[in-house]
């Protein structure tokens, strides 16, 4: 069975962005894969947090993963810190990492750019994420698109490594979804849509209350034209808010210009906001119900377990490849 495994960063409650173009692809691939889903707070840290809302934010993250379907049953479901083998390959992968390659990474600018004391640890972001991948063998990874630069460096990192050293690193494939690779801002539509944008109305999360809900979808930057069409050029705002309900009410986007056919932008948000509200209701439901549970840190304990034998083994092999300690008899 061929294996997968992504991430996501507890850097705050995970947005529409997040479930289309991550989490909704894990659910529907755990059936057909081995799958590691991580909780990955090390690479939150590469930016200030505050330590009591941060440990609040990798338990609220773990009980959305199950809330909107993940079954750990099928899924190894866990925390990144708690497999110490992450950290440890994320410094044998900095190892092989060309310091002007990673300053090359346009999330490393983005986030860098105009900033006085910029943590050492926001460049080396990418080895420790190629590390996350590599410990696992995998095949495959779900992302959105914003992660195509990273994932490009994790498959040079690994081949790199394979050169080097003896051939034992699977070099991955990356899978971006075809349709909500990139939801864009509610706000400015030619941005990504993203949890950490000061604009609140930019951004929809999983547990927002269905008023903020409906609010945020009724005040999304359309254009004056009054057609609902997709195209992504000309019409950023709609064909946005298109993708959205094509994903969440799975119709065709054909579909959906057909049904507002002659209406106005007024009937298509409020539908909209309906289908997500309706959307939300049953994972928001589960999330309050999980969090009251001790289920969550069994489910968590048995994932580390389970992902720290995968990891070390690996782990071990890279050790003994590149000639660290001593032989092992
Ligand atoms: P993060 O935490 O920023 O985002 C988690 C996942 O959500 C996707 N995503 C989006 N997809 C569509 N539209 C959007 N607006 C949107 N915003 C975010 C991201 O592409 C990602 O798949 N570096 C990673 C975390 C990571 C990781 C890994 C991922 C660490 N190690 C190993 C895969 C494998 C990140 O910051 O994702």
């Amino acid at each position: 069975m061929k294996t997968i495994f992504s991430g996501i960063q507890p850097s705050g409650t995970i947005t529409l962005g997040n479930y289309i173009g991550a989490l909704k692809q894990f659910v529907d691939l755990q059936n057909e894969y081995n799958c590691f889903f991580c909780i990955v707070d090390q690479h939150a840290i590469t930016v200030p947090q505050d330590p009591v809302t941060l440990r609040k934010n990798i338990r609220s993250l773990a009980a959305l993963y199950l809330a909107v379907g993940l079954d750990p049953e099928k899924a190894t479901l866990f925390i990144q810190s708690e497999v110490p083998a992450h950290a440890q390959a994320g410094w044998l992968m900095q190892c092989v990492s060309y310091i002007g390659e990673l300053e090359r990474m346009t999330q490393f600018k983005d986030k860098s750019t105009g900033k006085d004391a910029v943590q050492a640890s926001l460049l080396t972001y990418p080895p420790l994420m190629a590390a996350d991948i590599l410990l696992y063998n995998t095949d495959l990874v779900p992302v959105g698109e914003d992660q195509k630069q990273h994932m490009e460096l994790t498959r040079d990192l690994a081949e790199r490594f394979n050169k080097k050293y003896n051939d034992i690193l699977t070099v991955p494939e990356i899978s971006i979804p075809k349709v909500g690779a990139r939801i864009m801002s509610l706000q400015e539509p030619t941005k990504k849509m993203s949890k950490s944008d000061p604009n609140k109305k930019g951004f929809i999360t999983l547990l927002d209350e269905p008023n903020q809900i409906v609010k945020k979808i009724k005040s999304a930057v359309t254009d004056s034209e009054g057609i609902v069409k997709f195209d992504k050029e000309n019409k950023p705002g709609v064909s946005n808010l298109l993708s959205i309900y094509s994903i969440l009410a799975e119709k065709s986007i054909t579909d959906l210009e057909q049904m507002y056919a002659g209406k106005g932008y007024g009937d298509f948000k409020g539908d909209l906001a309906e289908v997500v509200v309706n959307f939300f209701k049953p994972i928001q439901d589960k999330y309050y119900s999980l969090m009251e549970s001790s289920e969550l840190d069994d489910i968590l304990d048995r994932g580390a377990e389970k992902a720290n034998q995968a990891a070390n083994k690996t782990l071990k092999k890279m050790e003994n490849a590149m000639g660290l300690g001593r032989k092992r008899r």
